[in-house]
């Protein structure tokens, strides 16, 4: 018999119903639901501290923080056991795994049953975006992780709130999570970090009937569903059906000297500083960044043809190691008290450290596997041993953020003004260019990549690993259609004439030496100065073939003309006509994996585009 920890928090009979059937097929020993308490939350985190999975950390150096040190083989998101569980293949596109939904339920049905014996089942009601906000959704994952449960109550809003507005019969996006290790009788974690084989992991979407079902892995977008599973994978798809955007972007607030304001929001891949951009402080004076998010945005058309944005969050789950004072010190700043690290190193002290934090490791360190740990070890093939994990992560409240703009939790959300797209391109892609138009702007969305390096074998160097819109791993549904989604949008907001400007930056050009020509953080203020002026198509700029590019004077370079000088800035912002040439072949080799699903207008964009070049 599986007890009721306490009492049914709901009259919605659909929840209840939900709820038990999993419990019938999950057999947990133990139901509990969340309300989101400090309360609760506090008493979690003894719980796990007790067990042995938690660390308390100094209190004198982190307040009310806790390390977590996952098992090795679970230490990030599994794109390759990721799915979109269509009925129709075609549907989940070509740049997602996809396996039958009812082949994909029988699986992981047999794996669920039993899987939570000797566990608790929690019960989470989570709103993603401010309670209440009609650009907000609600979900409720339940699942075997205390370590879940205190993660999801600072990434998104959790409780008894959320279940008022969802009421007797509201909608909600069911999600299931189990780590996939059920236990014995009298069987504990003995402090080990519980989850199941690669082989066994699921991360499974159906987007038809809009429930994430996964299994087997205890880490960040795997386990916490609102996030990459709900508010981008399962969210496109609502996006799609109903008119609104879904997106892997930051927003920011920025305000100019005159105390005039901007919202931008940018898609960038993994690794491009997407949290550093979000919470930049600017090096040009009386200029100020304030964060909104820093790594989804839900947007929506109000009555005037605005896009107006919510953060769905409301925490940051960022990466640690380079996270420092000078790379991003209100990152720094937000995980200073009431944060979870895992898989960072120990200090003797009870403090965190980790590579590119900003100071030399002490001598001494509890490394993220629980060794011993010395500044300078080396491993068998002689490589420096890592003290953090490099997808070591920080979940941190984003209200303890000191950037953080007063309007963040604005159930309206905020006017979007420009969407930035960047990946890591060290040649060919300039500093800033502007679209033309809101089709090209979407061609560019559409050819979004990182140049990969030659770390791989069967991986030439120079080549770009595409990354549309920064959602490669994120869409929903078939990323040609998505596209279109794009284009839908642009008819849909060009009669009221407010769709926000796109522009493309790359931080990251490098010099014939393999230098970066440009300091990026704090000095990108210089870039998003000019972008603040063009939106009100303002901004001394040029018409280029790839698009609107600001002339070499429009850059301020006050203060870095050391680092920067004026032939490089003409170098970062030249038309490199054959490196295009290049380009414009990759791009359509990138273009052909979507078949009869590109949308026609991104085809004429890439030949206007050649046409200008010639
Ligand atoms: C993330 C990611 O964790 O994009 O945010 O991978
Ligand atoms: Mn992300």
């Amino acid at each position: 018999m599986t007890k009721q920890l306490n009492a049914i928090p709901t009259a919605n009979e659909k929840l209840v119903k939900w709820v038990q059937s999993w419990v019938e097929l999950c057999k947990p020993d133990a139901v509990y639901w969340c309300d989101g308490s400090r309360e609760e939350y506090d008493r979690l985190c003894n719980e796990l501290v007790e067990s042995g999975l938690a660390i308390r950390l100094n209190p004198a150096k982190r307040p009310n923080s806790l390390l977590f040190r996952s098992d090795p083989s679970d230490v990030a998101r599994v794109e390759a056991r990721t799915f979109i569980a269509s009925k129709k293949q075609e549907d989940a596109g070509p740049t997602n795994n996809w396996i039958d939904p009812v082949e994909l339920k029988k699986t992981m049905t047999a794996l669920y049953d039993g899987c939570m014996k000797g566990r608790t089942m929690y019960v989470i009601p989570f709103s993603m975006g401010p309670v209440g906000s009609n650009i907000a959704k609600i979900g409720v994952e339940i699942t075997d992780s205390a370590y879940v449960v205190i993660n999801m109550e600072i990434m998104t809003r959790v409780g008894t709130k959320v279940l008022e507005v969802l009421g007797k019969d509201g909608e909600f996006v069911p999600c299931v999570h189990s780590v996939g290790k059920p236990l014995a009788p009298g069987e504990s974690d003995h402090g080990i970090w519980p989850c199941a084989p690669m082989d066994k992991k699921y991360i499974a979407h159906f987007p038809e009937t809009r429930e994430i079902w996964s299994y087997g892995s205890g880490y960040g977008g795997n386990a916490l569903l609102g996030k990459k599973c709900l508010a981008l994978r399962i969210a496109t798809v609502q996006a799609r059906d109903e008119g609104w955007m879904a997106e892997h972007m930051l927003i920011l607030k920025l305000t100019n000297p005159k105390g005039e304001v901007k919202y931008v929001t940018g898609a960038f891949p993994s690794a491009c500083g997407k949290t550093n951009l979000a919470m930049l402080i600017p090096t040009i004076p009386g200029w100020k960044v304030e964060t909104v998010g820093d790594d989804i945005a839900w947007m929506k058309f109000d009555d005037k043809g605005y896009l107006r944005a919510i953060n769905p969050e409301a925490g940051f789950f960022g990466v640690a190691p380079g996270t420092s004072m000078k790379s991003n010190k209100n990152a720094m700043l937000s995980c200073a008290k009431d944060t979870i690290f895992t898989n960072v190193a120990l200090t003797d002290d009870g403090d965190v450290w980790w590579e590119g934090i900003g100071y030399d490791a002490p001598d001494h360190l509890i490394d993220w596997k629980g060794n011993d740990w010395k500044p300078g070890m080396v491993d068998a093939d002689g490589k420096p041993v890592k003290a953090a994990h490099p997808n070591a992560r920080f979940t941190a409240r984003a209200c303890n953020c000191p950037a953080i703009a007063p309007e963040w939790e604005d159930p309206a959300g905020v006017p979007i003004s420009a969407f930035l797209f960047g990946g890591r391109r060290p040649s060919t892609l300039p500093l800033i260019y502007q679209a033309k138009s809101w089709e090209h702007g979407v061609f560019i969305g559409s050819t979004v990549g990182s140049e990969v390096t030659a770390a791989a074998l069967d991986v030439k160097a120079g080549t770009v690993r595409r990354d549309p819109f920064a959602m490669l791993p994120f869409c929903g549904y078939n990323m040609g259609d998505y596209f279109k989604h794009w284009l839908d949008i642009g008819k849909a907001g060009a009669a009221k004439g407010n769709l926000p400007k796109i522009f493309c930056v790359n931080w990251f050009r490098k010099n014939a030496e393999g230098k970066f020509m440009w300091p990026g953080f704090g000095d990108n203020s210089r870039v998003l100065a000019w972008v603040f002026d063009r939106c009100d198509n303002a901004g001394k700029y040029k018409d280029t073939p790839i698009g609107i590019m600001p002339t070499e004077d429009a850059i301020d370079l006050t203060g870095i003309e050391d680092e920067v000088s004026k032939a490089d800035l003409a170098e970062l912002l030249k038309v490199d006509v054959e490196g295009w040439k290049n380009e414009l072949a990759m791009i359509k080799e990138h273009y052909k994996k979507f078949a009869g699903h590109l949308p026609v207008e991104l085809t004429e964009q890439l030949e206007e585009l050649e046409a200008r070049l010639k």
